[in-house]
């Protein structure tokens, strides 16, 4: 049996993503930024759930991702950290991808802090390229971006 399920997220999340937000990110968004992405229409998210849907669940990780001039772009993903390096990651990005493969959009952009060696690894094991590097561009410690892309096949497996 799988001990983790990847779920659209609902409304009734919010409170388990903003959690999973103050433990995973030395800058987290706060209530505002994640009702917002959560009321975007041009916005999906997905989380992931542990134990069964009739028994307690845990929200355990999430990803958003936005549909915007014929691309995804990728604005959020976080794992809980003891819940890390077991694929979680890996699955919420493939089910973003298959989204934008099903929707007949074939490439996926981001941007991640140059610092973030993590999500770097994460994102090179799916196919990502270095596209850019902006310097200064996040606002809160002044660190550079990295804009990250891949092409999407219509063909590929997720
Ligand atoms: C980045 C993050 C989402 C990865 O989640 P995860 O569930 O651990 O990812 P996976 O288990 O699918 O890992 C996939 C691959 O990424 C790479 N990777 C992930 N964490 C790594 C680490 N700490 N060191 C080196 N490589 C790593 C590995 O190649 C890994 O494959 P492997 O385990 O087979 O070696 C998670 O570390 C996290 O939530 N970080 C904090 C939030 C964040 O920085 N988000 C991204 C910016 S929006």
């Amino acid at each position: 049996v799988n001990e983790w399920r990847v779920e659209p997220a609902a409304p009734e999340d919010l409170e388990p993503i903003l959690e999973l937000e103050r433990c995973c990110f030395e800058w987290p968004w706060g209530r505002l930024s994640v009702e917002g992405e959560m009321g975007c229409p041009d916005s999906t998210g997905f989380v992931v759930k542990r134990g069964s849907p009739e028994s307690k669940h845990r929200v355990i990780a999430f990803i958003f991702f936005r549909f915007i001039a014929g691309e995804v772009h990728i604005f959020r993903i976080a794992v809980a950290p003891e819940w890390r390096r077991r694929g979680i990651g890996s699955a919420l990005v493939a089910r973003c991808l298959e989204s934008a493969r099903r929707r007949g959009v074939l490439s996926a952009s981001l941007e991640v802090r140059a610092s973030n060696v993590e999500a770097a690894a994460l994102y090179a094991k799916h196919g990502f390229r270095v596209a850019a590097r902006r310097p200064g561009y996040y606002s809160d410690n002044r660190e550079d971006a990295l804009i990250l892309n891949r092409d999407i096949k219509e063909e590929e497996n997720p």
